[in-house]
């Protein structure tokens, strides 16, 4: 008999996680928690691998359990369905748990993004940030190109300027897009903004012929709250601390931050920062306190004294949690994520590309 959630709602958040502990144990090596670093702690503390998305990408194939417990968000959970085996399901525990950014770019839009450009005359090499559906994927796989996440997203954008003849088109972040190829020798004109909305993109013909990397017009809601106001206030208040952000985070806040790098890069950089030393970080809220509990001889502080919290992360709580392993201790799958055949040929072409390049 199916659970209703309305009865584990009921819970107090301790009963949740206590018979959420109970329904694990009794699925074994059945079962796979995949937790994201921007889930909440008491996710985390339940997660049997925690990761970025690339690394949780990888992990995900190499798990043999039958079921897949993906705490993190929509597309996460997608990308993990089309690298495991048919017989696993992908199960993610609040269906709502989506990510705004992946919705800027639908593959309509992408579609006729690439048939517009190429009309012009450009042969369009197409990179989807793995934040982005499975159907953008497939569109980015059926054109020969390439997944990338924040952590390799240099090495992609490197091997894609390296294709003779292409112009890069980066979807949907511009904000990792500019960041990354500004890095890589890229100026700022030779980037124009395709904005989704516009039927010709907005920017006109010339700047899309004379373009290296075209930048679709999305960005991240929670990395984008933070701002140049918010580096200047350290700068003024605190000179010593350094400041380190995520590339989700605008241009103007990333040029004027000491580091810029992935969740990964973040996380490596505070673990081998000294005792003693003070960081403003610019990423998302959850994995900012995490690193501040677990490195209590260094100053960790948010960058920003708004909250930037990923409210769909945050869907994933203990109630959801203990809702879909005691569905499955029933026997019943609730919340599976399955990416269509056609849909799952392409993207994956897509996704392999990178975990080769990567
Ligand atoms: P990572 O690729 O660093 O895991 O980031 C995913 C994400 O959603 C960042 O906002
Ligand atoms: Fe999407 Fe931003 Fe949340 Fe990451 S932090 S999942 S990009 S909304």
């Amino acid at each position: 008999m199916p659970i209703d959630f309305a009865t584990i709602r009921e819970l107090t958040q301790d009963q949740a996680l206590e018979r959420t502990q109970a329904a694990r144990a009794e699925l074994g090596d059945r079962l796979t928690i995949l937790g994201h670093h921007y889930q909440a702690d008491e996710i985390v503390k339940l997660a049997d691998i925690t990761g970025d998305s690339l690394e949780l990408s990888r992990r995900a194939a190499k798990v043999s359990s039958e079921y897949i417990v993906f705490c993190g968000v929509h597309f996460m959970a997608e990308s993990a369905d089309m690298l495991t085996a048919f017989h696993q399901k992908v199960i993610l525990p609040d269906l709502a748990a989506g990510c705004s950014m992946a919705d800027m770019a639908t593959h309509e839009e992408l579609e006729s993004a690439i048939e517009y450009l190429e009309s012009l005359g450009l042969s369009i090499l197409p990179i989807t940030y793995v934040n982005s559906s499975a159907a953008v994927k497939k569109v980015v796989g059926a054109h020969g190109g390439v997944v990338c996440t924040s952590t390799n997203a240099p090495k992609i954008v490197t091997w894609a300027l390296g294709q003779t003849g292409k112009t890069v088109l980066f979807a949907p972040d511009q904000h990792l897009g500019r960041n990354t190829s500004f890095k890589l020798g890229v100026s700022l004109d030779q980037m124009p903004l395709w904005d989704p909305k516009i039927h010709d993109g907005g920017a006109g013909e010339d700047a899309y012929r004379n373009a290296r990397v075209i930048l679709w017009k999305g960005h991240c809601s929670v990395h984008t709250r933070m701002n140049k106001s918010d580096v200047d206030h350290w700068r003024a208040t605190d000179p010593e601390r350094k400041i380190l952000v995520h590339p989700e985070c605008t241009f103007e806040v990333t040029q004027s931050a000491d580091l810029a790098g992935s969740t990964s890069f973040i996380i490596s950089e505070l673990a081998k920062a000294p005792a003693g030393s003070k960081w403003a970080v610019g990423t998302e809220v959850n994995l900012v306190k995490r690193m501040a509990a677990l490195h209590p001889d260094k100053d960790i502080q948010p960058l920003s004294k708004i909250q930037c919290l990923c409210s769909t992360m945050f869907r994933i709580d203990p109630w959801h949690l203990c809702w879909v392993l005691e569905n499955l201790v029933e026997g019943v799958v609730v919340n599976q994520i399955v990416v269509d055949e056609e849909t799952r040929q392409f993207a994956t072409q897509a996704l392999d590309r990178m975990l080769e390049l990567s």
